[in-house]
């Protein structure tokens, strides 16, 4: 257990405000802020972070907590690691004890497995055995140092040489088996093999440096083509991208995508190092998020085939959610950037970039080249169409470059198609409207219930009790008193009870009830309920007389009895209880 010491500096040295808009851009909404919620999709920001109390909220998603409750969700860290992910950020030294949690203590040997291999398979890539791959990466056109710069390799084509190399430096199976450099046989469990065989290898390095995973491209046929490390525990696919951590350095506001490990290596060899590439996998809106993190524009520069231009469609969507503005590159005459660079230059390219239509044009290009407007049918049909994605383009002033060019392209009065798309916004933000309400709704009810049916079972008790709550966190001073009028026992519900109470006896203690002290305690979905109960009472005060209230609710609930219990009472019973929640006392002779 860390101490209470220890977790307020932690606290002081990481201010949530810092923390979280290091992650997701924030903005100011009187004394808190609010952003799009990073943990689901949503089109208008329900995330709130509260300064006061170092706490946030999403009141989408119901996911909040501190801060260091945020780091878990966002990194996908255990309690300790986000500790000391936080202890690194602020330059604290961990305690001695604190860091000798298992899980944490895996990953940190998959990374140092992970790292040993690099530089193994790079070393092999240099030894005589190596040699046909290293024919082969300088073929397809890579200098060596570009070869050293990314780190690039050989896996032996042996059944064991990897795994014998590194359990000589003193990794065990098990931890390789979780790096997934080894891979335990099927038939017979007593057996490992490499995962990697006779292949070039491409390191994955997230943006603190860490080797997290790789990929291994076959040199002659066969395949597959790529073979990628599934995730691990140090590894997400749908959360990194391969070479951001040398794209962030170059402090470029424009980040280019790409599909593939060799556009991206092409692109940096030929001075645009700005280049980053999804890991085998369709782009995902983390990792949109990712790079909105790093750049404010990004050029989408995939393969010119059908399935690029299908993928660079919907990349666009998930750009345009998380408010990123988006280029798209159209390339003629080669099928990747890699091609494209090697054929004309890298001169050419930037040319590419430079020009580079907006994503704009490129939805528009796509929905025109539907119809044939040589008839009148057709344009009527194309406007329709262009109208409505018109109205799906947030910007004003994109809008109405674009309605002036395609009025006069189209020959009709620009003041006519404005007017359409007006109406289609107006009508779309209704609807926008109506099921954001709905799933709001739904969404907080859902979650609330799954995780507790007590709570809507007794919602006017468990409403009561989650003021109370709020009160006590807002004026700990009101411990003893609230103590004296209601017990945690006489709690309806039991998270509740087990909350006030945990509050009460810290208080008894003398330990503060900052949400960094209790996320040591609560877990991560406790954390986000905690959370919910703060922030429904975010800048409302209370006096004693509201909470004399709010005790008698919680009072009379734990009076009513369920219709079972009535159906077992004998008559005297009932005529008491009857009596007792009208508030009259009983008649003794009745
Ligand atoms: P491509 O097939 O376009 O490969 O796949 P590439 O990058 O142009 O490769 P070269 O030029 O033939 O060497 C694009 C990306 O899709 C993933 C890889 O990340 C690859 O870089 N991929 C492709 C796989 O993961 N597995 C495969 O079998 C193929
Ligand atoms: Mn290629």
């Amino acid at each position: 257990m860390l101490s209470e010491q220890f977790l307020q500096e932690l606290k002081l040295r990481n201010d949530i405000e810092g923390v979280i808009s290091s992650y997701v851009p924030v903005k100011r909404r009187g004394r808190n802020l609010v952003c799009l919620c990073p943990f689901h999709n949503e089109k208008s920001p329900s995330f709130t972070v509260y300064p006061d109390n170092q706490s946030f909220y999403c009141f989408g998603c119901g996911t909040g907590g501190d801060v260091i409750t945020f780091i878990r969700r966002v990194e996908n860290l255990e309690y300790i690691e986000a500790v000391k992910l936080l202890a690194d950020r602020a330059g604290l030294a961990m305690p001695e004890d604190g860091y000798d949690d298992r899980a944490a203590r895996m990953k940190s040997r998959v990374l140092e497995a992970n790292r040993e291999t690099a530089r193994f398979y790079f070393s092999c890539l240099m030894s005589p055995m190596g040699k046909q791959a290293l024919e082969y990466l300088r073929g397809r056109g890579l200098s060596d140092a570009t070869i050293r710069r990314f780190g690039l390799g050989f896996a032996p084509d042996s059944w064991d040489m990897t795994l014998r190399h590194l359990t000589q430096k003193g990794f065990t199976r098990e931890e390789l088996a979780a790096a997934c450099i080894a891979v335990q046989s099927s038939k017979d469990k007593t057996r490992y093999f490499d995962q990697f065989r006779g292949r070039v290898m491409f390191p994955i390095i997230d943006i603190r440096g860490n080797v997290i995973a790789f990929g291994g491209r076959i040199m002659g046929e066969g395949g597959p083509k790529y073979l990628n490390s599934p995730d691990t525990p140090v590894f997400k696919k749908s959360r990194n991208l391969f070479a951001l951590n040398l794209a962030k350095a170059t402090k470029e506001n424009v980040l280019i995508l790409a599909e593939g490990y060799m556009d991206v290596i092409a692109l940096h060899q030929g001075g645009f190092g700005n280049a980053v590439a999804t890991l085998g996998t369709s782009l995902t809106s983390e990792q949109a998020r990712l790079i909105s993190q790093y750049a404010n524009t990004v050029v989408i520069a995939y393969d010119s085939d059908g399935a690029g231009q299908a993928a660079t469609k919907r990349a666009i969507n998930i750009f345009g959610e998380i408010g990123l503005k988006v280029k798209v590159l159209s390339m003629t005459g080669a099928k990747d950037p890699d091609e494209y660079i090697k054929k004309y230059g890298s001169q050419r390219f930037k040319l590419l970039i430079d020009g580079s239509d907006s994503a704009m044009n490129f939805e528009i290009e796509k929905i025109r080249s539907q119809y044939d407007l040589d008839t009148a049918e057709g344009k009527v049909a194309y406007l329709k169409d262009f109208v409505a994605f018109m109205a799906g383009i947030s910007s004003e002033i994109e809008r109405d470059v674009y309605i002036s060019r395609t009025a006069e392209e189209m020959r009709v009065e620009k003041s006519t198609l404005l007017l359409q798309v007006d109406h289609a916004i107006r009508q779309r933000t209704r609807s926008a409207e109506k099921k954001q309400a709905r799933d709001l709704s739904t969404f907080a009810v859902d979650k609330k219930d799954r995780s507790d049916p007590e709570r809507s079972r007794n919602i006017r008790a468990a409403l009561a009790e989650e003021r109370l709550i709020a009160i006590l966190f807002k004026n700990p001073d009101y411990r003893d008193y609230l103590l004296s009028r209601i017990s945690p026992e006489e709690f309806i519900t039991a998270f509740n009870r087990q909350v006030f109470s945990c509050l009460c006896d810290r208080l008894e203690e003398n330990e503060s009830l900052d949400m960094i002290a209790l996320s040591a305690v609560f877990d991560q979905a406790q954390m986000g309920r905690i959370s919910g109960i703060i922030a429904a009472a975010d800048g409302q005060n209370f006096t004693r007389d509201e909470a004399e209230d709010y005790i008698k609710v919680i009072k009379d609930q734990a009076k009513q009895k369920t219709p079972q219990e009535l159906a077992q009472m004998n008559d005297q019973e009932l005529k008491q209880y009857i009596a007792g929640l009208a508030g009259k006392k009983p008649k003794a002779t009745l």
